[in-house]
């Protein structure tokens, strides 16, 4: 019957010339974020929180199919679930669990094990207890939710931005390193199915604290620790550059025999928002979404709560914030609702704003440089190409992009005493003011970037750059 009146109704449309708008209208019905990235094999889900669970209008978008996944907020986190020694609380847990099951929603599991959001009572805990507490934790809690979740944050946020391991963590202090790999034995015991995921900010972009995430996780491997993922959080801001070089950062950890994970997404600026940074933003999302649709080891993206209503990032970075698809009225934002759209091979119903590369940029911009440029190199040669793509006083970052030849070393001489402090995608050597760069492993065949890090006072001329 309704087939009949449909079809009756497509022809008398189709007869007053508006048929096609119709199929279009009804495409757009059910391209949703979640269908587009299952299209390519990934889902698209969104982080939730249980106080936001009684908003109506925000619970009827949340399951109502753009999202394929939903990771709790707070709720499986150790002040939650176990706030008093061995007494455990599930029930937020549940709730979460319960909605994204009614849904049609996968839940990962977040967080096992993090120095944040612990009950006091962890933390006073004597040294030679912290192992047994931790194991007593992990255990309960993935036993708990076995079979519901289909990935855990094993452990979150290992490092300090400079990558060495975050000492200020209970675990750390009274383990040092040996808590990661005792953490992912005691969940793989518990949850034998469940993708095991370590998690961090900030090790987005290939840098420091990427390449200290990269060794542990060849390490853990090399030792036989059950890992399965990791987890990049991508909360960015547009003020302080894209990630540099996302897709191949990703990629090498997919090479290491690991699943990877954009885990809580969002793209936060100074506010208010106008339609130039809503533009920047959208890159972002676009070029993060391209990042992991490119990476065959890349599983899908989670955004940190989908709408600006319920994001963490007004309460923690002051005057910033507009950092979701969905505004605080739960109204889609054209711009990055529909790069996300396009980056995942859907099509948007209006003509979608120009998404081009963001290029990165470093986290204290000041004015981009010119750059030396260079025509393509004769075979078996290689050519680099210095830009310097941020300073600030006494500091910069500067950029190096190779072409032409497998296992390249770059060098130049600094005219100005400037000294490089800290160098990712290769190794670096810097005698008085001669620098030679040869690739990490991975960063061998271009076309190859590497970032560093190094002082200067006064005048930082660009140098001239040599590729062999
Ligand atoms: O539960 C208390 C409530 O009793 C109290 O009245 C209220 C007053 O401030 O605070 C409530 O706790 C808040 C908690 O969220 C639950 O809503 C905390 O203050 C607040 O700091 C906490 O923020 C969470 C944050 O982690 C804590 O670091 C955010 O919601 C949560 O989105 C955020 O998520 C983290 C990831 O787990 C790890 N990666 C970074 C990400 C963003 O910080």
């Amino acid at each position: 019957m309704r087939r009949t009146l449909f079809a009756g109704a497509a022809a008398l449309l189709a007869a007053a010339g508006t048929f096609t708008f119709v199929l279009t209208r009804a495409e757009a019905a059910t391209q949703t974020l979640q269908s587009l990235a299952a299209a390519n094999g990934r889902y698209f889900g969104s982080a939730t929180d249980n106080p936001e669970l009684t908003d109506t209008a925000y619970t009827a978008i949340l399951g109502g199919g753009e999202f394929g996944q939903t990771t709790p907020g707070n709720s499986m986190k150790w002040d939650t679930t176990e706030p008093t020694r061995n007494a455990f609380s599930f029930t937020k847990g549940d709730a979460v669990v319960t909605f994204a099951q009614a849904h049609n929603m996968k839940v990962r599991g977040h967080t096992l094990l993090w120095h944040n959001q612990l009950p006091g009572w962890v933390s006073q805990l004597p040294a030679t207890e912290v192992q047994a507490a931790m194991e007593n934790h992990i255990t309960a809690v993935a036993t708990h939710f076995r079979g519901k979740v289909f990935a855990w944050d094993v452990v979150n946020e290992p490092f300090n931005d400079d990558g060495t391991f975050r000492s200020t963590s209970p675990f750390y202090a009274a383990m040092g390193t040996d808590y990661i790999a005792a953490a992912f034995r005691t969940a793989r015991a518990a949850d034998p199915d469940a993708k095991l995921y370590i998690n961090d900010y900030n090790t987005d972009g290939l840098g420091a604290k990427a390449d200290a995430m990269y060794n542990l996780v060849k390490t853990l491997k090399s030792q036989g620790v059950p890992i399965d993922g990791v987890g990049f959080q991508a909360h960015l801001a547009i003020q302080y550059g894209f990630p540099s070089q996302m897709q191949q950062n990703l990629q090498r950890f997919a090479d290491l025999g690991v699943d990877v994970a954009i885990t809580e997404l969002d793209v936060r600026m100074v506010l208010p928002r106008d339609s130039t940074k809503d533009a920047t933003q959208a890159t972002y999302y676009s070029n993060v979404v391209k990042a992991c649709v490119a990476v065959t080891r890349c599983v899908g993206i989670t955004i940190w709560d989908y709408t600006d209503k319920y994001s963490w990032v007004p309460s923690t970075f002051s005057g910033q914030g507009a950092a979701l698809p969905w505004d605080e009225n739960l109204q889609q934002k054209p711009t990055a609702y529909n790069a996300i759209v396009t980056a995942l091979g859907g099509t948007v119903s209006s003509p979608s704003p120009s998404v081009s590369s963001a290029s990165p940029s470093p986290s204290r911009s000041v004015s981009p440089s010119p750059s030396a440029s260079s025509s393509p190199p004769p075979a078996g040669s290689c050519t680099a190409t210095y830009k310097i793509v941020g300073s600030w006083p006494g500091g910069f970052q500067g950029e190096v992009n190779v072409t032409g030849k497998t296992g390249w070393t770059v060098t130049w001489t600094f005219a100005n005493g400037q000294t490089i402090s800290q160098l990712w995608g290769g190794t670096v050597t810097q005698s008085g003011a001669s620098v030679t760069v040869k690739p990490a492993s991975w960063n061998a065949t271009p076309p190859a970037t590497f970032g560093f890090l190094a002082s200067w006072n006064g005048t930082n001329a660009i140098p001239a750059v040599s590729c062999s």
